[in-house]
Parts: structure tokens; C-alpha cells; sequence
């Protein structure tokens, strides 16, 4: 097949050449942004005279055509073509004949394929922003249900203190929000408009860009034209927020393995979450959890891949930048699969309160409270952390929990220990008296609610 820029080859393109070449087979997704920017940049054209009104009203509507089509489906992809802007143009010049070749006057696919990108990433960030709002809602009204369903906090996965499963699933949240304002912030970036820059130099038709950023909705343009063509920066900083993103996703969906395993019986994930084993009936696997935590390899893969595909590339472009679609495709359709899945799979969990309670019971969890008790009294922490630590070994060797323990074996340790240390080391007692915001009690976590609850209704809409 004669390819659009064959009039200076004398030979035709080799089919195995053609086959590796070619990005339609997956380009093919960003046919809309390229018919859209196709349209604005002819109707700038048509505003800077370079075109007349007759010729832009003939392109427009035969792209407007072409656009139904191909959503209508009646469009075959022909992977004959190198990729979807030769495709669209082709159909254009089939469709309207000899004014539709005018289009590509003051551009080329290299600002071509970056204003394509760029159109595409900005829906999608939306897209990813609107999906976080939605798992922040379930993840809010969980917090909301549980703000008092006490549960042990870890650190080293050793029992360490308590908390309530409120403000664990409230840490979820605060890493969720500030994954959504590193979209925003990396929209900013993105919001730049390439086109104009054409091949590399731009050209020499008076031509508008601020005309084709306002038509297209863009903030700004592009001030360098070897740049505005070699830039994928905007990829990798969007991915690099997806990575994150995952990141979280995947700490999030290993406590929800461990925390449903008999070892924990925190939650249980509902039958329609979990599947079972072929050989052993008494299994329940928790394979969406496991999933999102193993998807995320794949979005970690094409923020490397490509990294290491811009790296050291001389300006402007060079074909390797095609390899940035497949893989940012990808990442962008696993990201959005798992936040989708996510939501629904946390709003029908069941919470073993009581197995949550019984573990902070049997784990010390109030151990810190011991020490602070004595502290309290003026010993200093050292020393009253030292105390607790003899507490806690008599109790483990005569198997006690340290509510169980009696006054008078307190008193061998240390002569302060009253009566009203119970009280002190009452779990839900020292989980209230963690006032100060940020902290696990009920009244700090109810004023981040209505902090959390504010950040909702304010990015709700955008
Ligand atoms: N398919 C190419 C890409 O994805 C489009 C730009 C091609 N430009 C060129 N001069 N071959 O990057």
C-alpha cells in the first residue's frame, strides 16, 4: 500500500515492516481526541484565513461523519495503515475528496500524537479523579460505621497499640486524597497545548495556537517546538501517580488478605468477592484483593519501561516515543478496573468486632498504658516503661492479661500502682484518653470526619 508520505520512496512498504510500524492496532483508542483536534485546528485555520469557511465547514462535517461511524461501529480498522491519524485522514479524503488533504496544512502527526496524548490523558485523570471521590464515599461511610469498633494497631505486624478499624481505614483515606491531588497537580502539566509545533520547527502559516488551546480547552501552549514534541513527561509523571496509587491499593489489599485469614478473622470478604478452591472445599480466596496487589506490578512496569524509553533520546521525536501507548494504556486500564472492583468489595465486608477486641486483649495493647500511669505518677518513662515490661512477663508466664493481674502483684513491682489503674488500662479507656487530633479516639477521628466529609463535597463536583 502506498503509504501518505511515499512520493519520494521508489518502493512500496514491506508488509513485515508495515506490521511493525504500524500503532493502529492500539492508537486506534484515541480516535475521538484526534478527530476533535483535527477540528479545531481546522477551524483555527479557517479563522487565520488558511483555509476558507467552505473548506473548514466541508472538513468538519466530514469528521463529525467519520467520528459516528467509527462510534457506531462501522468502521473497520485496517492495520494496512501506519496509525490512526494517516487512518482518519485517509477516510476524510475518501469522504470529502481532494479538500480534505488542506487539513494537515501547519502540522504534523509528530504534534499531532502529542496533542492526541494529551487530549486523552486529561479525560482519563478525570475519569481516575471522579473514581477516587467514589472509594473515599465507601471508604468514609466505613470509617463513619466504625469509628468506636476497636481493633489492634501494629507496627512491625506485632500488636503494638489500639486503634479502632475507623482510623486504620482512615489512613487509606488520607493516602487516596493526596493521590488525587497529585492528579490534579499533574492535570496542570498535561493542560499544555503542543500543537503548532508541527514536525519540530513549526511552520510558517500564520497560524493561531492560543486560538487551538481555547478551542480545545487547553490553559497554555507549548513554548518550545522541539519540545512540545519530545515532552512524554506528562505520561510519566501521570503514571508515576498511578504507580502510587497502586501502591496504596496493594497495602490496602494485603490487610484485607490478612485480615480475613483464620489466623485474623478481622473481616470476611462477601461470597461474591472471593472464590474457591477445586480441591479444598473449606477455602475462601481472596483473589480480588490478591489481584489489585499484583496488578500493580504491571503499572510499576510501565512507569519503568518508560523511563528508560525516553532516556537519553536526542530531540525532538523519535519513533521510540510510540512505545509510550501500549503500556500507558494499560496502566490506565488496570488502575481503573481496581478502582471499580474495590469499592464494591469493601461496602460488603463483615467486621468481626469482637475478634478484633479480643486480639487487642490478649496482645498487651495496653502495656503503654501501664508505663503511663506511672509516668503520670513522675517516674520517669524509662523506668515506668521498665516496670510495664515486669508486668508483662509475669502476666505472659502465669498467663494472665494485665486487666486480670491483682493489685498486690502490681504492688511487688512498683509501690504507686493503685486501684484506678484499671480504669487506666482499660483498652477503650486509653483509646479515648488519644485526644489530640490525628489520634485514634473517637472524638479526634470524629473531627476528621467532618474534615474528610468537607473534602468530598468540595471535589465531589470537579
Ligand atoms: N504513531 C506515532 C506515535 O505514536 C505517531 C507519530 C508518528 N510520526 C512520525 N513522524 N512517524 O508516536
Amino acid at each position: 500500500m502506498k503509504q501518505l508520505w511515499g512520493s519520494g520512496f521508489s518502493k512500496e512498504l514491506n508488509k513485515s515492516t508495515n506490521d511493525f510500524n504500524s500503532s493502529l492496532s492500539f492508537d486506534k483508542r484515541l480516535y475521538e481526541y484526534d478527530i476533535r483536534g483535527s477540528i479545531a485546528h481546522a477551524e483555527m485555520l479557517s479563522i487565520q484565513g488558511i483555509l476558507t469557511h467552505e473548506e473548514f465547514n466541508l472538513i468538519e462535517g466530514g469528521l463529525n461523519e467519520i467520528l459516528d461511524e467509527i462510534k457506531n461501529g462501522q468502521v473497520d480498522f485496517d492495520s494496512d495503515f501506519e496509525d490512526i491519524h494517516t487512518f482518519v485522514e485517509k477516510l476524510l479524503v475518501q469522504k470529502i475528496g481532494a479538500t480534505g488533504k488542506k487539513l494537515h496544512t501547519a502540522r504534523s502527526r509528530n504534534d499531532q500524537v502529542a496533542l492526541d496524548m494529551r487530549m486523552y490523558v486529561k479525560d482519563e485523570i478525570q475519569n481516575l479523579k471522579s473514581q477516587i471521590v467514589s472509594l473515599l464515599k465507601v471508604l468514609l461511610s466505613l470509617i463513619k460505621e466504625h469509628k468506636e469498633t476497636i481493633m489492634p494497631g501494629y507496627t512491625h505486624l506485632q500488636r503494638a497499640q489500639p486503634v479502632t478499624f475507623g482510623h486504620h481505614l482512615c489512613a487509606y483515606f488520607e493516602m487516596l486524597k493526596r493521590d488525587y491531588s497529585r492528579l490534579k497537580d499533574a492535570y496542570k502539566r498535561v493542560n499544555v497545548l503542543p500543537l503548532g509545533a508541527a514536525a519540530l520547527a513549526a511552520s510558517p502559516y500564520g497560524i493561531d495556537r492560543y486560538k487551538t488551546a481555547e478551542l480545545l480547552g487547553f490553559d497554555d501552549i507549548c513554548l518550545n517546538s522541539l519540545d512540545a514534541v519530545s515532552d512524554r513527561d506528562f505520561v510519566v509523571e501521570t503514571l508515576s501517580s498511578l504507580s502510587l496509587i497502586m501502591l496504596h491499593l496493594s497495602r490496602f489489599s494485603e490487610e484485607i488478605i490478612l485480615w480475613s485469614t483464620k489466623e485474623f478473622q478481622f473481616i470476611q470478604i462477601d461470597d461474591s468477592y472471593a472464590t474457591g478452591s477445586s480441591i479444598m472445599p473449606q477455602k475462601k480466596n481472596p483473589d480480588i484483593a490478591e489481584l489489585i496487589r499484583g496488578k500493580t506490578g504491571r503499572v510499576y512496569g510501565a512507569l519503568v519501561s518508560i523511563l528508560t524509553v525516553m532516556k537519553a533520546l536526542p530531540l525532538a521525536y523519535n519513533k521510540d516515543m510510540q512505545e509510550d501507548k501500549e503500556l500507558f494504556f494499560n496502566a490506565i486500564d488496570t488502575v481503573k478496573a481496581c478502582l471499580l472492583i474495590l469499592p464494591e468489595m469493601l461496602e460488603t465486608i463483615t467486621v468481626n468486632k469482637d475478634k478484633m477486641l479480643k486480639a487487642c486483649e490478649e496482645g498487651f495493647l495496653n502495656a503503654t498504658d501501664v508505663a503511663d500511669y506511672l509516668v503520670k505518677k513522675s517516674v520517669p518513662f524509662r523506668d515506668a516503661h521498665e516496670a510495664s515490661g515486669k508486668a508483662v512477663k509475669y502476666c505472659m508466664e502465669n498467663n494472665l492479661t494485665l486487666s486480670d493481674m491483682k493489685l498486690d502483684e502490681y504492688k511487688k513491682i512498683s509501690n504507686l500502682f493503685e486501684n484506678d489503674l484499671y480504669s487506666a488500662i482499660d483498652i477503650k479507656n486509653s483509646l479515648e484518653s488519644r485526644k489530640v487530633i490525628g489520634g485514634p479516639s473517637k472524638e479526634a477521628l470524629e473531627k476528621v470526619i467532618l474534615i474528610e466529609e468537607e473534602w468530598i463535597n468540595k471535589n465531589e463536583q470537579n
